[in-house]
């Protein structure tokens, strides 16, 4: 039985609110710690981490407990300093009798390139290696759990000026495709304030708010996250480097979130956004290769600069994950469906229809009909590579709800249409140059791997996944150098094939 998306976030959210972020001293008795925080009730699980100094998120059993805890927690009496009496779930607690040892704290960095390289290189197949990338590099349970935490300690300062606002998450930290160090993308939720459009009416009488009124959605979205952002920057325990990004094609509040170490994005009414991370989270969920194909893509790319952190004119995590959901509805067995047919599995319930646009699909994973594609990520990796290596960019465009390619609307380097919003290309940012490189490497990354099969060269160094990982180094020059050697003796041996298959041609035609 696979779990559907809106109970993971239900679950996340509950455990967020039963839970509080503790900053410790950094030697602390473990034992006597929890003894102390269960004289509010049950500690149901906690774990340390270092960021910034040592810290604990400690969920309880109930949620008096949380208040309980709280009801004795004391403003701090600085002396030169005056402190904003905003008080959160973010405490410190002190103690007079520390314990001589550090707690044991959850890894919160992933291996670095150089030392994934050679764990890769000692997996038995690519298959292998793209589950070993997958384990070292996705978010771990205590990642996750950190990440639902700081968004309901944020939804606590949203909702102190909109008391039925909701704040959640989407994005990598949500659709299953979230790497350790992902940002963490919010959004406050204000359309489901209760009674928004319905309200009751009385006889010949209704009634509705006296409400301020501004020129567009989006200017009343510029303004609420202008308040909010102010707030957080304000009164936000931890929060800082909090910029207001307003003018954006959707605003946003950029902060820090110091104890957990996140980069945080909060949008409002962002919706779609939730809905597309939920199908992307199906279609993850729905074969285990769709996530490890992704991860090692995203990887790939990143190690070779093809995407950055930094937004510009090159493709995004999300734009390469478009692509790789693509390329696994084209197998000739496809190995998950397009968006049209999970739209056709929806019940009437599921119907959803936001800002006019269609984003109904299926939204219980069990009743999807597994795929009968067998093929190996080995297999699928070099494929991938393959296909985008000479996938006419020029003339077509990505569509995943069809999972066809077809003629580009409009003119754009790269045209991935938007699930949802159907007229829009999702990377429409992307230039010729940044393309340009992208479909060199894949070209030039498939070349590398087919030559190992060729060669079986696996001994005592990066092969598969790990040696397409390789950014630079004696490996790589000696494979391009073969790739050269190889490429001329192709050309020679595929000019005489042509020259023979003129003159079967030729014979043919004097045959017929
Ligand atoms: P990371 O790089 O790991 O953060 O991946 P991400 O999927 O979280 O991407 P990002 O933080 O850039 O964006 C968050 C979410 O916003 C994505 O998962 C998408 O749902 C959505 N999104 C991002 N870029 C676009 C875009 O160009 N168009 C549309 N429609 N949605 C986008
Ligand atoms: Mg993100």
């Amino acid at each position: 039985m696979k779990t559907n998306f809106s109970d993971v976030q239900n679950v996340r959210h509950e455990q967020a609110k039963h839970s509080v972020l503790i900053s410790c001293p950094p030697k602390i008795h473990e034992t006597k710690f929890l003894q102390y925080l269960a004289q509010h009730g049950e500690v149901a699980s906690h774990f340390f981490f270092d960021s910034n100094g040592t810290h604990a998120v400690v969920e309880f059993v109930d949620l008096q407990s949380v208040e309980s805890l709280l009801s004795v927690t004391k403003i701090p009496s600085d002396e030169d300093v005056y402190v904003v009496p905003y008080k959160s779930r973010y405490i410190r607690v002190k103690t007079t009798n520390a314990g001589q040892q550090f707690p044991k704290c959850w890894p919160q960095t992933s291996l670095p390139m150089n030392n994934l390289i050679e764990k890769l290189s000692t997996a038995e197949n690519i298959e292998d290696q793209a589950q070993m990338l997958l384990d070292e590099l996705q978010l771990t349970e205590e990642s996750i759990r950190l990440r639902y935490l700081v968004s309901s300690l944020i939804s606590d300062i949203a909702t102190a000026y909109f008391p039925e606002a909701t704040v959640h998450l989407y994005g990598s930290s949500v659709n299953s495709f979230g790497k350790m160090g992902c940002d963490l993308d919010l959004f406050l939720n204000l359309e489901d304030i209760k009674g928004y459009k319905s309200g009751k009416s009385t006889g010949a009488y209704t009634a509705e708010f006296w409400m301020r009124r501004v020129s567009s959605g989006r200017t009343a979205q510029q303004k609420i996250l202008s308040v909010i952002g102010e707030c957080i920057d304000s009164f936000g325990p931890g929060c800082n480097e909090v910029h207001k990004i307003l003018n954006a094609r959707c605003p946003l509040v950029r902060f820090s979130h110091q104890p957990s170490g996140l980069q945080c994005d909060l949008t409002a009414d962002n919706k779609i956004a939730l809905r597309c991370s939920e199908l992307l989270y199906i279609y993850s969920n729905l074969d285990h290769r769709v996530r490890a194909l992704v991860f090692a893509v995203r990887c790939w790319a990143r190690a070779h600069g093809i995407t950055s952190s930094i937004p510009g004119q090159w493709i995004t995590n999300f734009s390469l994950t478009m692509m790789v959901l693509f390329f696994l509805q084209k197998r000739n067995s496809p190995i998950i469906p397009t968006l049209d047919q999970l739209k056709s599995l929806a019940g009437k319930k599921e119907k959803c229809i936001i800002d006019g646009n269609d984003c109904t699909f299926v939204g219980d994973l069990n009743k999807i009909k597994q795929t009968a594609n067998t093929e190996t990520l080995d297999i699928l990796l070099i494929e991938f590579l393959e296909f985008y290596g000479k996938f006419d960019f020029k003339t077509n465009c990505i569509d995943i709800r069809k999972g066809l390619e077809k003629n580009k609307p409009e003119v754009a380097a790269l045209y991935i249409q938007n699930p949802f919003e159907q007229t829009l290309n999702v990377s429409k940012n992307v230039n010729q140059p940044q393309l340009q490189r992208f479909v060199n490497l894949a070209q030039e990354s498939a070349f590398i791997l087919q030559d190992q099969v060729r060669e079986s060269a696996k001994i005592g160094k990066p092969w598969g996944l790990a040696s397409i990982l390789l950014t630079n180094g004696s490996d790589r020059e000696t494979t391009t150098k073969r790739k050269k050697k190889i490429l001329a003796s192709e050309r020679i041996g595929g000019l005489l094939d042509s020259l023979k298959d003129n003159g079967n041609t030729g014979k043919r035609k004097v045959e017929h």
